[in-house]
């Protein structure tokens, strides 16, 4: 059946009706598209908390944006942006007494230095006069320190927690205009590694990610003369699932990055998958994951067919809902075999044969449902809360081996699968965040990317929404 509302805001009269009804009417989202030699264009407003330590990092990264940077004349007296620029060799202009009128397309605070909740006055000081006048699809940042690296100075701790809830608010107040807000901590050691998620958090390849934390630890140091544009180049990547829908869109976006990508599905889905790896120069393996040899078939094909794997992205998955009276036990079975225990198995195998390459990355996909629940998904939600303990699990120990594991969770996102819901019940999914609207598979694809990029090596055990802010499980 025909989707109205979608109908509807495909044009300007079907909008302004929507508006006046009342209705949501959601902004077209920015999307990163590879023409784009930059992350970042526009007017950026910059500032900082006094005692802030990642001012020299933030900078550097927004020297290599095609940006004209701003900051404002507020700042605290101990902050001087302006000097450590002059220093840096790049222009940064005071945005001065006219700075409300001024539109930005980014915004961003480093807030490391914010040490009692009294000192995050500094916070609302700069982001107050300015948070009404953001263009659309604009990007608020802020930079904090891990809470959990700040045992010791739980005053410090307090008020580093309470950016949490500041973002998730900030993002809900700027949905409306495409734009997000989303806070990546780190700690002193780990500044450096940062530029991966300021530039991801900062480009339009972030477009539905909103109101999430990252948090940057340590890892190994960022490769000299990283390509940002192509950073998987030289990079083998897996990704299962791959014939449709996201994993099809998550192939396509990592050999967009520079991977060779190997795409799998089950053996009935061949034709399509054939067509996917033809289209990125991929290859193909035809394999059903749910049987007992599959992980081990996986492993020796990669190892004498592809020479090692250095990304592996977990995106098959099925749901066979039914409430848990009325559940049948094989689909229980089906479900948390596909979703959860055959990741477990490949891993197990990949790691065991040595095929996943130093500085490996694992990526898997968890979704929504593993963190609010969902009715009639107790056999899913299962498996996809399963995921994000994996990846919580398995971090420390992959540290020793530089390899990186984390998850996304995807919100509504449009495929064949959310296509197939009936339309009232999809309305309301699609709507019910902070853009107003559903994600893209692309949208999940970047952060993916965002992921397996060799410049993401402190980011490991973190699972991020890809859900344009979900009010379910916020
Ligand atoms: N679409 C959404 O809104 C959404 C939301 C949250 C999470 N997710 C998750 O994202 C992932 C992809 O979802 P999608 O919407 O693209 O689904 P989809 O059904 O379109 O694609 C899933 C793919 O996995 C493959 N697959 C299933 N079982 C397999 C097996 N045993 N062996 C090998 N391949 C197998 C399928 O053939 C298919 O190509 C899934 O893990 C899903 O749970 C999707």
């Amino acid at each position: 059946m025909a989707d109205v509302y979608e109908s509807l805001l495909g044009n300007s009269l079907g909008r302004s009706l929507l508006s006046t009804l009342n209705l949501p009417v959601p902004a077209v989202l920015e999307r990163y598209s590879p023409e784009q030699s930059h992350f970042l264009s526009g007017k950026v407003l910059v500032g900082a908390a006094s005692g802030s330590v990642l001012s020299e990092t933030l900078l550097n990264t927004l020297k290599q944006a095609s940006a004209s940077l701003w900051t404002p004349s507020n700042l605290s007296e101990n902050v001087n942006l302006e000097q450590l620029a002059l220093k840096l060799g790049m222009p940064l202009q005071s945005a001065g007494e006219g700075q409300a009128e001024q539109r930005y397309k980014a915004v961003v605070f480093d807030a490391t230095g914010i040490s009692r909740s009294e000192q995050a006055r500094e916070l609302y000081d700069f982001l107050h006069p300015v948070i009404r006048n953001l263009e659309s699809s604009a990007r608020v940042v802020i930079l904090g320190l891990a809470p959990d690296s700040l045992k010791s100075q739980p005053r410090a701790r307090l008020a580093q927690f309470g950016l949490e809830g500041l973002v998730r608010s900030i993002a809900k107040e700027v949905g409306k205009r495409g734009a997000t807000c989303n806070l990546i901590y780190t700690t002193k050691a780990a500044a450096k590694l940062t530029e991966s998620a300021l530039r991801f958090f900062l480009s339009p390849r972030s477009a539905f990610v909103d109101g999430q934390i990252v948090t940057v630890g340590k890892g190994a140091a960022l490769p000299e003369n990283l390509d940002w544009n192509a950073p998987l180049k030289g990079k083998t990547a897996l990704v299962t699932g791959a014939s449709r829908g996201i994993g099809e869109a998550i192939a396509k976006t990592l050999a967009r990055d520079g991977a060779k990508v190997i795409c799998l599905d089950i053996p009935q889905a061949q034709d399509a998958l054939k067509q996917v790896a033809a289209a990125i120069g991929g290859e193909t393996l035809e394999m059903d994951i749910s049987t007992p040899e599959a992980a081990g078939q996986i492993a020796e094909a990669l190892k004498t067919r592809f020479d090692g794997i250095d990304i592996v992205v977990h995106n098959a998955g099925i749901t066979r809902d039914k409430t848990l009276g009325g559940m049948p036990a094989h689909y229980w079975e089906q479900v948390v075999n596909i979703n959860l225990s055959a990741i477990e198995r490949i891993n197990d195998a990949l790691l065991a044969s040595a095929v996943l390459n130093e500085q490996g990355r694992i990526v898997c996909v968890s979704s929504m449902s593993g963190i609010a629940g969902n009715f009639g998904q107790t056999n899913y939600a299962y498996s996809k809360s399963g995921v994000i303990g994996l990846v919580q699990a398995w971090a420390p120990e992959l540290a020793q081996k530089q390899i990186t594991i984390n998850a996304v969770a995807p919100g509504f996102i449009e495929t064949q699968m959310t296509a197939a819901i009936p339309l009232a019940t999809r309305e309301i999914g699609r709507r019910l965040n902070s853009l107003k609207q559903g994600g893209q598979p692309v949208d999940v694809a970047e952060a993916i990317a965002f992921f397996a990029s060799p410049a993401s090596s402190g980011i490991t055990g973190n699972t991020i929404r890809v859900c344009g802010q979900n009010l379910l499980g916020a």
